[in-house]
């Protein structure tokens, strides 16, 4: 099956309203100037999300969030619901490693918020990483089908026709350090494998696997080039200026 490529920035903490909206603009001119379907998500802060949303309604690029919580509504100080953003984006990233490793979030957890973001019919977009320790100890593999199959526990087929899944090396965030494309390529392959033996291998084909983890302009062709890596969730290179307009370029000329 041929999957549309998908690049996804996450400003996680960062940016001003003006700034927010400067890269909204830059994301939505490179998006227009390429002529190959790429789908194009942004995920801003949440108090930007809406200004966002509507600056770039009508556009090819999308608005996502960068978590959600777990629960419906209710006495949560500080928590934001699926309902919540639901008017405002497609996507939620669920399970990155920053809320895993500073915010506590267990693989439950993770599911929990993916049932949440799936009952309020947004696209998922689950992030599976292993720490550096846990690659040297050779468990990446095991580590990465741990986080998938609690997070997917008892869900059914039906329910992931718009999950994403991105492989996300924890060593790789944010460190200048990206992984080999071999390693990139490996994991992806990996996680189609998780896929067609937990879900079924109709959704082995059509799920898209991203890699991230220092992707910048110019190494997101080589690693994304393998047949299982579909695109690249971006976080520090999306906020340089031209950063994110250079990796949709990239990823347009390679396809
Ligand atoms: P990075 O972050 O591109 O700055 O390594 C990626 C991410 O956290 O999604």
């Amino acid at each position: 099956m041929e999957r549309t490529p998908l690049v996804v920035a996450n400003w996680k903490m960062n940016t001003d309203l003006t700034t927010a909206l400067n890269l909204a603009e830059e994301a939505q001119d490179a998006t227009e100037a390429v002529n190959p379907a790429i789908d194009v998500v942004v995920c801003p802060p949440y108090p930007w999300i809406v200004p966002v949303s509507r600056a770039l309604a009508g556009s090819r690029v999308s608005v996502g969030a960068q978590d959600v919580a777990a629960e419906e509504d209710g006495a949560y100080t500080g928590d934001v619901s699926a309902a919540m953003v639901a008017p405002w984006v497609r996507t939620v990233i669920v399970g990155h490693s920053e809320r895993r490793a500073l915010r506590g979030e267990t693989d439950e957890l993770v599911g929990r918020k993916l049932r949440a973001v799936l009952k309020h019919g947004l696209r998922p977009l689950l992030c599976l990483g292993e720490t550096l320790a846990e690659r040297e100890a050779g468990a990446a593999e095991s580590v990465i089908s741990r986080q998938f199959t609690t997070a997917l526990d008892g869900l059914a087929p039906s329910e992931l026709d718009d999950l994403s899944v991105a492989y996300e090396p924890v060593w790789a965030i944010g460190t200048g350090r990206a992984a080999d494309q071999d390693d990139a390529e490996q994991m992806a392959r990996h996680i189609r494998t998780l896929v067609a033996s937990t879900v079924d291998p109709d959704h082995a084909d059509r799920i898209r696997v991203l890699y991230g983890g220092s992707v910048n302009a110019a190494n997101v062709a080589r690693l994304t080039s393998g047949p299982d890596v579909d695109g690249a969730l971006v976080g520090s290179a999306s906020l340089a200026p031209g950063g994110f307009a250079g990796i949709i370029a990239a990823i347009a000329t390679a396809n």
